[in-house]
């Protein structure tokens, strides 16, 4: 021993000890449980590597218990399977659609229940592209963003709390932010931006869910490049100039770092991160395996995310985490 200083143990053998060197414990509230809204309004249908979808008619019996247990904040998904989807997503914003119906309906049963919708186009959308596209197969970006601009506002309009555009074309933030704003809605419904979002093979079991799959190419022409950081700075910092009010990192588990760069750059701004349907199938499926137990191989890597910088936690594991965390 060279140094009294190089004894560490000391400073952590208690476990009340241990808590003071936690940089933040996760609590319930951080959570926010992505779910999926059938356009069969009784459906409570089963699926591969997923939870479950449900059907606008059994959100009480769906949320009902979750809220009990300190849920806080919920984002939508619409899975229209009986939809005439089109070029340019026409589904999207039917008022009589999964979204815009589940909105109203979640807003009148739980109140207080924090209501994002995701916006994108995909699910909505004959090709399954996030945008509109030109005949020569690139993005329509103007098209696309005023597209994605009125969906936002359809959604503002039905009662979110928050919108959150996942399609990563240019300009949308400013572009969503503008229209709510001349609607006068600007005071009560925030923008969360998918702004980091990586092309990722974690997507997978999401995109089977809602068959949302590319029909041709893929998304690499407006998701980000996983070997780059500098395009995540700069659509981290384009976002936040456009006005989002959160910026978020996605996927979660392989992009940590990029959540502690964004935290570093905008520190005044909330930080999310999502937790994909890729790295929730990975862990439940190597539990399964018995590589590690469930809950603490996703308590580690949620408060992985929280370390690295993040307050908002999107997670499929949130029902389990409501059963896990004490507060
Ligand atoms: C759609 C969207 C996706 C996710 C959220 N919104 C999929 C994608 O971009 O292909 C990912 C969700 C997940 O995998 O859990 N734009
Ligand atoms: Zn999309």
């Amino acid at each position: 021993m060279s140094e009294l200083s190089s004894l560490l143990h000391s400073g952590y053998h208690h476990p009340v000890q241990r808590k003071w060197f936690y940089e933040k414990a996760i609590t319930k509230k951080d959570l926010m449980y992505p779910i999926f809204i059938s356009d069969d309004p009784t459906a409570k249908k089963p699926i591969d590597s997923m939870p479950e979808q449900w059907g606008v008619d059994r959100l009480e019996e769906f949320l009902g218990p979750l809220v009990q247990k300190g849920l806080v904040s919920v984002i939508i998904f619409g899975v229209p399977e009986n939809a005439a989807k089109d070029e340019c997503g026409t589904p999207a914003d039917d008022p009589n659609g999964p979204v815009i119906q589940s909105v109203k309906v979640i807003k009148k049963l739980f109140p207080q229940l924090h209501v994002t919708c995701d916006v994108c186009l995909c699910e909505y959308t004959n090709n399954g592209h996030c945008g509109i596209f030109y005949q020569d197969g690139t993005i329509n970006n103007e098209k696309s963003v005023e597209r994605l601009a009125e969906v936002a506002l359809a959604y503002a309009k039905a009662g979110a709390d928050c919108v959150a555009p996942s399609d990563m074309m240019d300009g949308r933030i400013i572009a969503i932010k503008k229209i709510l704003y001349e609607n006068g809605l600007s005071n009560r419904v925030s923008l969360m931006s998918y702004s980091a979002k990586f092309t990722s093979s974690f997507y997978g079991p999401f995109r089977d869910a809602c068959d949302s799959a590319p029909t041709f190419g893929d998304r690499s022409a407006y998701q980000l490049p996983p070997q780059s950081r500098s395009l995540a700075f700069r659509a981290l910092a384009r976002d936040a100039r456009e006005g989002a009010d959160i910026l978020m990192v996605k996927p979660g588990m392989l992009y940590l770092d990029i959540v502690r760069d964004a935290k570093n750059s905008h520190p005044e701004f909330p930080i999310a991160v999502y937790q994909i349907s890729g790295e929730y199938a990975t862990l439940y499926r190597a539990s399964e395996a018995g590589v590690y137990n469930l809950k603490d191989a996703v308590l580690e890597s949620i408060n992985a995310m929280s370390r690295a910088g993040a307050s908002i936690i999107l997670t499929y594991f949130a029902p389990k985490l409501l059963d896990w965390l004490d507060n």
